[in-house]
């Protein structure tokens, strides 16, 4: 049996004024699917990233979500349905410490109690090896660190869908190999989207790859061949409009 699709986006646009931004777009995604969004500078992948997370409404076009429409839903109840958001702005409280801030992560799922709140961020803290800084207030992190954090307070609640924005942005190469780590592993409890430029982060998780140009798909399909395409390198490249 084929695997069960998750997430359904059918002929997704979203202008602005004069600009498709998103143009005509469908994608499907199975159940513990880890796909990557690649493509040039504005591409279109931050717009249907945000049309995903309900930050945008599509101007046309439908999204499904564990078969429910989620268009015209605020962000915050299409958060509620489980699904775990890390835009390209940084989220953390620089105030708080690390614990703080899983810490309220956590107590966001009204249903768990004091001691489910507690366990999950003692799992976050040892899956996450934030041990060692989990006292620092993360404004005082480097940005690797932080980077590690925000992805631990978008997993805090267990989200069934994960979608990461650039989470490789900006990091050391060894730190890409780590983010890359963790994203991989969150593939056996969750649906992931990544969207991301670092090409060693996207050859290095190796799954499927979805080529976004001018608003619209160019390609899709296993890393290797995507990245081989020279299609692929002629849009990174300026040469193919
Ligand atoms: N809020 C907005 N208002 C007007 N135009 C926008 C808005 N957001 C994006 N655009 C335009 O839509 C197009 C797609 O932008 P988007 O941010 O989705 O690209 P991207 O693929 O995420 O690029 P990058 O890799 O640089 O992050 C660009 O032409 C951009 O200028
Ligand atoms: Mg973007």
């Amino acid at each position: 049996m084929a695997a069960e699709t998750v997430v359904e986006a059918t002929g997704v646009a979203m202008r602005f004024g004069g600009v498709n931004a998103v143009d005509g777009v469908s994608m499907r995604l199975a159940r513990h699917e880890l796909r990557c969004l690649i493509g040039p500078n504005g591409a279109g992948k931050s717009t249907f990233f945000k049309c995903l997370s309900g930050q945008y409404r599509p101007t046309e076009g439908d999204i499904q979500l564990a078969g429910e429409s989620i268009v015209g839903l605020e962000k915050h109840d299409i958060a509620q349905r489980g699904v775990g958001v890390k835009t390209q702005v940084p989220s953390l409280m620089n105030a708080l410490t690390v614990h703080e801030n899983l810490w309220l992560a956590a107590r966001a799922v009204r249903s768990r109690s004091a001691a489910a709140v507690k366990a999950r961020v003692g799992e976050l803290i040892d899956a996450l090896d934030l041990g060692p800084i989990v006292h620092r207030p993360t404004g005082l992190l480097a940005h690797g660190q932080r980077q590690v954090v925000e992805l631990g307070v978008v997993l805090a609640p267990d989200p069934w869908l994960v979608l990461l924005d650039e989470p490789a942005g900006g990091l050391t190469r060894s730190e890409v190999e780590r983010m890359a780590e963790l994203v991989t592993a969150l593939a056996a409890r969750a649906t992931v989207v990544v969207v991301e430029h670092d090409m060693n982060f996207v050859r290095r998780i190796a799954h499927a790859v979805t080529v976004f140009h001018q608003g619209r798909i160019l390609t899709e399909g296993p890393a290797a061949q995507v990245l081989a395409d020279d299609r692929v390198r002629d849009v990174y490249l300026g040469k193919r409009r």
